[in-house]
């Protein structure tokens, strides 16, 4: 061949790689972030990327768009390997152009996202753009209108992950909300419909980047993202820990890891890790940890909702979607954003085919007016609804508290949880002893003496809890299948879980286009 042409490819793949050029690189890595191509290398197994697309060229012609013009248009898509994993995988490029969305930039997104549902392998997007392109006016919304497309149809086959690396504005928030997972980095990321500016011009309120749409305002306020990290090398070792826990696709099973935990492991300390004195709360992560491998649980939205806790671990190796209330914050009631929190892990597992374990130490929902008039009866039924479509294998240990409607959402056997068992400190019922007490002996207690009333009232509280709140009330009627020592939780759930793995009626719910969830 042609020498020369040889050297025009090799030329043209160089100008392909230098995007925006070496000035906009460099102010690039002055705001403390990689480029797209640092990036992709940072995360991508040595020599596995296939590039697609990396000729493509925008058409505008307006505005002076003639003469700017890069290979790749701002964007980098392609096929590559993590840890040996397959992945598809885009980064946009903000030093050509700020990597905003033109037409041609939006239409290897949505490609990519298309090959990743044919092939069955995860998405991952790498987002750094200033949005929808402006020169390119209509073209550009429907450039994000294919990639929405896209998202929306390759919900629950593929994972998709998006790390927001950058600015993440106006509509272009819409594909990562679509996303599984959300991971911003801190300080260098932030994502709002509408930015300060026209927020100040709005409502005239005075804010700031960071405190409108940055990082740990969606880490922990919003719960639009469900990770932050401090810095880009931290989001890339982050989306390789959180695919190493995720099937590549909808018909495969996660990957299973030989830990060396010993699955039978038994653990003295949780025997006296709840607290005699039922109002007193514990960390429920302290019961993840010792019950599931050791160094597995990746906690998903950890800053979010703390009342929850969900994430990713490993049971004997296998990976489970683990779903606890956290006694230590709200004493582990439920309320909106938790709700949200749990209803929306409990989808993903199910997609996924995760199979769920769910520590359960509820008093209840939320009361007061701002839930009730925030929607909590909605935002709760999500709870419910997830937890009774899904059909993974799905265990339940009651720890402590299990009171009312918050006992049937989280896991019941009533909603279809495969296998529960409670702690013998479970206390299981409409309401707790106390309430319970002031309905039924209402009066009986008013006609006691004041001096009478207390000591009545305890007695009373006693009985209530003996009768009718104690685990094995419910464990009679066949509603929790064993009561179980603490210390053998770990072992009782592995052997289980071993057993439930060949769960296959995924499609045992009755045929329909789809069902209409509470949003
Ligand atoms: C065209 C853009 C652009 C955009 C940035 N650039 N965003 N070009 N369309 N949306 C260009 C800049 O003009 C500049 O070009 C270069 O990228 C680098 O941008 P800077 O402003 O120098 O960078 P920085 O100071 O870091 O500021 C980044 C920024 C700012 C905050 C993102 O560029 C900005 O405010 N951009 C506009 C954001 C915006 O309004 N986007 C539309 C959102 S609405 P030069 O010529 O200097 O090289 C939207 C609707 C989507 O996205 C709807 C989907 C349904």
């Amino acid at each position: 061949m042609d020498q020369a042409k040889i050297e025009e490819l090799k030329a043209l793949r160089e100008r392909a790689r230098l995007g925006g050029g070496p000035d906009r690189i460099a102010s690039q890595h002055k705001a403390g972030k990689l480029t797209a191509w640092e990036r992709l290398e940072l995360l991508l197994d040595p020599g596995s990327f296939i590039e697609l697309g990396r000729f493509v060229r925008h058409r505008a012609t307006e505005f002076g768009m003639a003469e700017r013009v890069a290979y790749g248009d701002g964007a980098v898509a392609g096929l590559g390997e993590v840890g040996g994993r397959r992945v598809a995988v885009y980064a946009q490029d903000f030093t050509f152009m700020g990597g905003s969305v033109g037409e041609m930039h939006a239409r290897k997104i949505a490609a990519l996202i298309e090959m990743a549902m044919k092939l069955g392998i995860p998405v991952i997007g790498l987002n750094d753009s200033g949005g929808a392109r402006i020169q390119e006016g209509v073209d550009a919304l429907k450039g994000y209108g294919e990639i929405f497309y896209a998202n929306v149809l390759a919900s629950g086959v593929v994972p998709q992950i998006v790390a927001i690396m950058g600015p993440c504005a106006g509509g272009a928030v819409y594909s990562p909300a679509l996303a599984d997972f959300v991971i911003m980095v801190r300080k260098t990321s932030y994502m709002f419909i509408t930015g300060p500016k026209v927020v100040k011009a709005a409502t005239g309120e005075d804010v700031t980047f960071e405190e409108l749409g940055g990082a740990d305002v969606h880490a922990s306020k919003s719960g639009v993202a469900h990770f932050v990290v401090d810095n880009d090398r931290e989001a890339l070792d982050l989306i390789k820990r959180l695919l190493s826990y995720l099937p590549s696709n909808n018909v495969e099973d996660p990957p299973y890891v030989e830990t060396g935990d010993d699955p039978y492991r038994e653990d003295e300390a949780l025997n006296s890790i709840v607290p005699d004195d039922p109002e007193e709360p514990y960390d429920v992560k302290e019961v993840i940890y010792r019950v599931f491998d050791r160094g597995s649980f990746l906690e998903v939205h950890e800053h979010f909702a703390p009342n929850a806790v969900v994430g990713f671990a490993r049971l004997g190796g296998y990976v489970v979607g683990v779903v606890a209330n956290q006694p230590a914050y709200m004493a582990g009631a439920l309320d909106i954003n938790s709700s949200d929190k749990i209803a929306r892990f409990v989808e993903f597992c199910d997609a996924f085919n995760i199979p769920i374990v769910t520590l359960v130490d509820v008093p209840g929902f939320l009361p007061g007016t701002v839930q009730e008039h925030g929607g909590v009866i909605r935002h709760g039924a999500k709870i419910i609804y997830a937890y009774a479509s899904s059909t993974v294998p799905k265990i339940t240990v009651i720890l402590r508290k299990a009171y009312g409607g918050a006992y049937i959402a989280l896991g019941s056997k009533h909603l279809g949880a495969d296998v529960a068992f409670a702690w013998p400190s479970a206390e299981i019922a409409v309401m707790g002893p106390e309430g319970a007490v002031e309905v039924i002996y209402r009066d009986t207690i008013a006609a006691a003496k004041p001096e009478e009333r207390e000591e009545l009232v305890r007695k009373f509280v006693k009985e209530y809890r003996e009768k009718v709140t104690t685990p094995y009330f419910a464990a009679g009627r066949g509603y929790v299948d064993d009561v179980i020592m603490p210390s053998e939780t770990r072992k009782v759930l592995f052997q289980t879980l071993s057993f439930l793995l060949s769960k296959r009626e995924r499609k045992q719910n009755p045929p329909k286009k789809h069902g209409v969830p509470p949003v």
